[in-house]
């Protein structure tokens, strides 16, 4: 027996870094749906126009006396049911997302006393669209330093709380839904691997929800104004989307010598069709890597990517090679590259 050779693999094993792999994802979207044809009879649209501009054919809607936790803990009954964990036995839980349930506590406050988390704390991230990519980040920071073994990292939004069913400019655009995936330390060497993550403040004049804040507290002026809807002005925000979210996934690819070839699946935020396409063109990408639920979901913010990853598990296999994009308010953008964990 070599004790040297022994001794020397150790010590690299101690050193090498530990890293997070998402080991079980669980998705909900509500029951009810609102389709292109529901919309032509609440403003001034047509099915063709939201098809061809964004991808999207029906949206899921949250029952109004539900909020955004309740999407959560769906999410995250399924994933312990699926990782045959019990809820005791997780450390953190970070909610992505622009529509918490109240201003404070945070949604995931709630969400880790409904499931019975007992020993998790638990916080919200609010990066828009990036939330999940953002929230994945932080997550596996925890794994990877040793502090924590189980996290939960959920991306969630009932958009249908702040979108106005009277402008067409957004209520065709966006839907409710949510997904979580459990982070735990990887076996091997799959897990998550590389992230680039982006803000400019410049996003704010056109991507926002003025009221509610410290700045606008709601009053009948911000009622009567309609502050406290989404307000979006898409065509600026498009010419963002379609360079930055492009240029990331392109900066991600080269910094870790991946190729069109190498990269598995794109899970891309799914905010148009167009966006996407141009960010598969961008990474030279087969069509058939590129993952797309938008025509079922519309734009569910901080939900897309995670409800891709629940769509799609079954496709996934140990060790492929993934992309995670994404542009959102704020400016907020980003990309993450992992290794999936395990097959399903
Ligand atoms: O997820 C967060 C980040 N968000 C995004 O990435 C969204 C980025 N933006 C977009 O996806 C697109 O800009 C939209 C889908 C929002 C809009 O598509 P567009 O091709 O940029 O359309 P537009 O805003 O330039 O509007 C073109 C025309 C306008 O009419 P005129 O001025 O040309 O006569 C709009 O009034 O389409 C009109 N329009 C509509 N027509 C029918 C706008 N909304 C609608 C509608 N139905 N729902």
């Amino acid at each position: 027996m070599n004790f040297q050779f022994l001794k020397l693999q150790r010590i690299e094993a101690k050193n090498k870094p530990m890293r997070a792999a998402i080991t079980a994802v669980g998705g909900y979207v509500p029951e009810k749906i609102l389709t292109n044809q529901d919309l032509e009879k609440m403003v001034d649209t047509s099915d063709e126009w939201i098809r061809t501009r964004t991808g999207i054919v029906e949206r899921r809607i949250l029952e109004e006396d539900k909020a955004t936790s309740d999407l959560c803990i769906k999410a995250i009954e399924k994933l312990l049911d699926k990782r045959g964990i019990s809820a005791e036995e997780i450390d953190l839980v970070i909610v992505a997302t622009v529509t918490p349930d109240h201003a404070f506590p945070s949604t995931a406050n709630i969400v880790t006393h409904k499931i019975g988390a007992t020993k998790a704390w638990g916080f919200d991230m609010s990066a828009a669209c990036s939330g999940f990519l953002y929230a994945l980040d932080t997550g596996s920071k925890f794994i990877e330093s040793g502090k924590h073994q189980k996290v939960i990292v959920c991306g969630a939004d009932k958009m249908s709380s702040i979108v106005n069913y009277k402008d067409r400019n957004t209520c065709v655009i966006f839907g409710d839904g949510g997904a979580a995936v459990l982070l735990e330390p990887s076996q091997d060497e799959n897990g998550i691997i590389d992230s680039v993550l982006k803000s400019d403040g410049v996003g704010i004049d056109y991507l926002n929800l003025k009221a509610g804040g410290s700045k606008h507290p709601s009053s009948h002026e911000t009622i009567d104004n309609d502050m406290h809807y989404l307000y979006q002005e898409g065509k600026t925000v498009f010419k963002f989307a379609v360079t930055n979210m492009a240029e990331v996934s392109r900066e991600i690819m080269d910094r870790n010598n991946l190729t069109g070839d190498s990269v598995d699946y794109l899970c891309a935020h799914q905010a148009n069709l167009r966006i996407i396409d141009a960010t598969a063109r961008r990474m030279e990408l087969d069509e058939k890597k590129v993952l797309i639920n938008i025509s079922k979901y519309g734009n569910t913010t901080a939900g897309t990517i995670p409800l891709l990853f629940s769509d799609f598990e079954s496709k996934f296999k140990k060790g492929d090679n993934i992309v995670l994009a994404a542009f959102g308010g704020g400016f907020t953008w980003g990309a993450i590259y992992l290794k999936w964990s395990y097959n399903s």
